[in-house]
This record gives structure tokens, C-alpha cells and sequence, in this order.
């Protein structure tokens, strides 16, 4: 078995499959910040909340963690391993037009990586080991993180952390440009009728994705600061 994990093909297979499950954490993700941008906060508070304590969710979280440490794990692994066996590049074939991200995720990734401890020590962490203020809505019986607060204090009050998420979530998208298709064609699908298919999902999903994301600072710079 762990002659699989790093054989070329468990390499891509392990790179596939952590890229897979972080494409849909990030579908879910998304799904719940949106929510940021609908009334005064209770619907995106009542929704992480329930995120961040249902059992399910408890299970899942040291799993993510592992997908994402994994998944930076065999970049570099792979990255360093093709970096030592040719070191100048050579190209796939004469007719492969080959894209700017594709070419570069691992630079790409190394950033995502910065933009993200950045990201989850301005909240996760705050949320885990800090101190985040309450909210009751339901007259006082129960209280619940008053996550929006987190979020908007720091979208409201400081214009380059909403620059700052939007170039971070630039870099995410052009990773899931190569990302997306790259990784189901490592599975196997990866006749020449679906990697088309895949290329034009793969395109719309990052659109939905990075539009996404960015929309929320963008939502706040525009609404308080600009
Ligand atoms: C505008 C963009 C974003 C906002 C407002 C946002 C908000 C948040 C918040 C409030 C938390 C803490 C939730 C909790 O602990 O209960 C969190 C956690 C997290 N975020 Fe984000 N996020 C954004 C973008 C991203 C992006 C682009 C990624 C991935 C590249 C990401 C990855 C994570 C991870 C891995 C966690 C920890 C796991 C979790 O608590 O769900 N986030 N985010």
C-alpha cells in the first residue's frame, strides 16, 4: 500500500481525489457565505453556526484538514520529484496549447496556501481558540457566535483585507481553471469528448466559485468603505 502512495500514479490519484473533496467543501462554503450578503447577519449566523456544531460537521472538520494538508503535501512532493528529473521544461506536444495556470500550480497553490492561514486566523481561529462576541435569537435562551460581526468588522473597517480576499480568491480561481478538469481526467475520464466537457464545467464552476467568493468583500468595500 504505501508503495502506492508514492508511485506517479498514487501521487495523481491522491492529488485528484483530496482536489475533488476540497472543490465540494468549497461548493458548501461558499453556499453559506453567500449568506453574508442577504439581511442584517441572522440567516449566515444561524447557518455557520449550525456548520460549526452539528456532529457531522465535527467529524468532517479533522478530515478537510487532512485533505488540505495532504493535497499541499504531494504538490510539493510531485512539484520538487518532475523539478529534479527535468529540469527544463519540455513540451507535452506540438499541438497541446498548454494555459498560464496549468503551468503554474504549484506557484498558484503556495499562494492559495499564504491567503489561506491568513484567512483562517482571521476567523477559524478566532472562533476556535479566541474570543467572538454572542448573539440570542431567540429572546436569550440560547446564544449563538455572532459570526457576521467577525466577518463584516473586518470587510467594514479595513479596505485592503477586501483587496487582500479578492486577489487570494483570483489565485483560487485560476488554480480551479487546470484544477477541476486536470483532476477528473487523473480518474479517468479522459477521452477526448469528456475533457472538453470537463474543461467547459471545470470553467463555469471557477466562474461560480471566484465570482462568488470575491463578491463578499467586494459587497462590503463597495457598501461601507468606497
Ligand atoms: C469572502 C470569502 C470568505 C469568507 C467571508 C469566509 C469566511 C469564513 C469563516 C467565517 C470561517 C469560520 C467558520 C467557523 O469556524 O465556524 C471560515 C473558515 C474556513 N474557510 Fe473561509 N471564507 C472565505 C473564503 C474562503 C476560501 C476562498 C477558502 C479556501 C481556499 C476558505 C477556506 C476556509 C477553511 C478551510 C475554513 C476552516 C473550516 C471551516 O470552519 O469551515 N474560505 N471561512
Amino acid at each position: 500500500m504505501s508503495k502506492f502512495f508514492f508511485s506517479s500514479i498514487g501521487q495523481k490519484f491522491f492529488m485528484s481525489i483530496t482536489g475533488i473533496f476540497l472543490m465540494l467543501f468549497l461548493i458548501v462554503h461558499l453556499t453559506i457565505n453567500s449568506l453574508l450578503l442577504i439581511g442584517d447577519g441572522e440567516l449566515f449566523n444561524k447557518a455557520a453556526n449550525f456548520m460549526g456544531t452539528n456532529p457531522i460537521m465535527k467529524v468532517i472538520e479533522p478530515i478537510l484538514a487532512l485533505g488540505f494538508i495532504l493535497h499541499i503535501f504531494y504538490a510539493g512532493y510531485i512539484t520538487l520529484k518532475n523539478q529534479k528529473a527535468r529540469p527544463k521544461k519540455y513540451k507535452v506536444s506540438s499541438n497541446t496549447k498548454v494555459s498560464w495556470a496549468s503551468d503554474n500550480m504549484f506557484v498558484l497553490g503556495g499562494l492559495i496556501t499564504i491567503f489561506l492561514i491568513i484567512h483562517l486566523a482571521n476567523f477559524f481561529w478566532k472562533v476556535k481558540f479566541g474570543t467572538v462576541a454572542t448573539i440570542s435569537y431567540d429572546g436569550g435562551s440560547t446564544e449563538i457566535h455572532d459570526l457576521y460581526a467577525l466577518v463584516a468588522g473586518l470587510f467594514k473597517n479595513w479596505w485592503w483585507y477586501d483587496i487582500l480576499y479578492i486577489v487570494g480568491v483570483v489565485f483560487l480561481f485560476l488554480h480551479l481553471t487546470h484544477g477541476f478538469w486536470s483532476a477528473f481526467q487523473t480518474i479517468g475520464w479522459n477521452n477526448n469528448k469528456w475533457l472538453n466537457r470537463l474543461k467547459l464545467i471545470g470553467y463555469v464552476y471557477s466562474v461560480i466559485i471566484g465570482g462568488g467568493f470575491a463578491s463578499i468583500p467586494l459587497f462590503f468595500l463597495i457598501k461601507y468603505i468606497l
